[in-house]
């Protein structure tokens, strides 16, 4: 970013630093008055604060992409586990692992323990002297239209925002599939993806705050 240099007095000058795309730095110079800028209760609230502008509908749409539990907001389109299975491999396994058992990054598969979820004490007293066993989405996620929401907003973590709704469907089928959730064949979409029960759906209680 540039030296800033005020000319004439603080109140005659205001200046507003605008941040173009995070890199390239603008200094835009606004004279005194045109801004209601620190007005008095008198004066209301500005309009405006003399900088950044309404983001436009497109804008807007390309944020607006979250999918409630109950399905509210899941786009057009479908997949099942054969078609998410190559976006898989090609996408995911390097950080989630060949068969989504983790890596680098989170386990996606691994229902495991079926009668309770991986932690409180039905998990201690179902597990006893055994092994623990690791979080899943299997085994611990609630909603299985969060599968959805999360992969689209966030993965491929390295280049989140660029799946297409096709894509993301067949992970989502890929992944419950492998978990032993929904049958191998079958298919996701804004009807069916609601459907799917997750196991830990009755484990969480909601909280009124
Ligand atoms: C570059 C590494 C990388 C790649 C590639 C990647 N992920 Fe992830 N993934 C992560 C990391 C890191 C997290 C944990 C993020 C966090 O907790 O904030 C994560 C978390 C997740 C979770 C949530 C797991 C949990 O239990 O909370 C899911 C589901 C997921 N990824 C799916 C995918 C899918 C599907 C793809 C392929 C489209 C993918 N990821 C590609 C790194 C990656």
């Amino acid at each position: 970013m540039g030296r800033v240099t005020l000319t004439g007095t603080f109140a005659a000058r205001m200046v507003v630093a605008v941040f173009a795309s995070g890199v390239a730095g603008f200094l835009l110079a606004a004279p005194a008055g045109a801004q209601n800028v620190g007005g008095g209760a008198e004066q209301g609230a500005p309009p405006q604060f003399g900088f950044g502008r309404a983001a436009t509908a497109e804008e807007i749409a390309a944020w607006d992409i979250d999918v409630t539990p109950d399905g509210t907001g899941l786009p057009e389109g479908e997949g099942t586990a054969a078609s998410g299975a190559p976006v898989y491999a090609r996408q995911c396994a390097v950080c989630h692992g060949a068969s989504g058992e983790g890596s680098i990054a989170d386990r996606l598969v691994g229902y495991t323990p079926e009668t309770t979820p991986p932690f409180g004490p039905r998990y201690e007293e179902w597990r006893g002297d055994g092994p623990d066993v690791p979080y899943s989405v299997g085994n611990y996620w609630p909603y299985a239209t969060t599968l959805f929401d999360y992969i689209r907003r966030a993965m491929p973590s390295n280049a989140p925002g660029t799946l297409e709704a096709d894509q993301v469907y067949g992970l989502v089928a890929w992944i419950l599939a492998e978990n032993g959730l929904i049958a191998a064949d079958e298919t996701m979409n804004a009807t069916t993806l609601p459907a799917v029960e997750m196991p830990a759906r009755d484990i969480f209680v909601p909280q009124e705050r």
